[in-house]
């Protein structure tokens, strides 16, 4: 695997490698990578020839007071999985590379509407930064097929927007989330946890199966099973910032004709948020 670190470098072996007539998967991270990130690795070199990662800690997409400072930059080892897992470039950019100095970057890329509700009523601006960076990486990278994790279901639909919206063209495929053995949704920021909290933390996964298992078996009162999603996070210890069941297609408020259902949810733990998310098919 080989590491570049500019524009002109991911430029000049793209170019090599579409002259060759192959077909370029990309996985957009910003490492301190797990098993999660490893199936996009394997999704991704499932649809193309040869495939690029990319690790930058996007600061346009944390808040102020949020944990950019301290997400934790562990390229040496991240390097490590990327070889085993065959990946052919990584791409990891400083800031200034990406952004230019004294925040140059004047262009920010905004998906309205999708943006501003359930993670993003919470995190104002963060999906503008996760769109803009996105947006960059791909002007970069110009990949066929872009692998994003399910895990982050609202960012990937931000971005399966932006890229229809835009004409961006680009083909955007989800990956299932991937659960440590007791359902906790692996993410970098698990790493913030204590033990205990780590011992609770697994609670998000079993309300969402609660939720989802009342939505199968034909209950619509969706006040109530939000009430209790809610209610069980509270009793594993979690501040809830929102625990909600939306149409799968389009995030948007589900009613009594929502077939295809997505149940969210984000809380904190200790000193860390966590979020997750379960799909379900409800009876018409
Ligand atoms: O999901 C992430 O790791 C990030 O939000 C992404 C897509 C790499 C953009 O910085």
């Amino acid at each position: 695997m080989k590491t570049v670190t500019t524009v002109a470098a991911v430029r000049e072996q793209v170019r090599a490698w579409r002259a060759q007539g192959l077909r370029i998967a990309f996985v957009p991270t910003m490492g301190n990578l797990h098993a999660g990130h490893i199936s996009l690795l394997a999704a991704a070199r499932h649809r193309g020839d040869r495939v690029i990662a990319s690790i930058f800690v996007n600061p346009l997409q944390f808040g102020p007071g949020e944990d950019f400072g301290r997400y934790p930059r562990t390229l040496e080892a991240d390097r490590k999985l990327l070889e085993d897992a065959h990946c052919d470039l990584l791409f990891a950019p400083t800031v200034e590379e990406l952004y230019g100095d004294n925040g140059s970057q004047r262009t920010l890329v905004s998906v309205r509407g999708l943006s501003e509700i359930l993670c993003g009523e919470f995190r104002p601006g963060h999906f503008d930064g996760v769109a803009t960076v996105v947006a960059k990486l791909f002007g970069i990278v110009a990949p066929d097929v872009a692998v994003f994790g399910e895990k982050d279901f609202q960012q990937f639909m931000v971005i399966r927007l932006m890229v229809r919206d835009l004409a961006m063209p680009v083909e955007v495929v989800g990956a299932p989330t991937v659960r440590a053995p007791d359902g906790l949704a692996l993410s970098s920021r698990n790493g913030y946890l204590s033990a205990a909290e780590r011992a609770r933390a697994p609670a998000m996964h079993q309300a969402l199966l609660a939720a989802v298992q009342k939505l199968a078996d034909g209950e619509r009162d969706y006040a109530a099973i939000q009430r209790e999603g809610w209610q069980a996070l509270e009793r594993a210890g979690m501040k809830p910032d929102y625990f909600a069941i939306r149409s799968a297609l389009d995030l948007s408020a589900a009613d009594t004709h929502s077939h295809e259902l997505v149940v969210l949810t984000a809380a904190r733990l200790g000193g860390a948020r966590l979020i997750d998310n379960l799909r379900v098919s409800v009876p018409r």
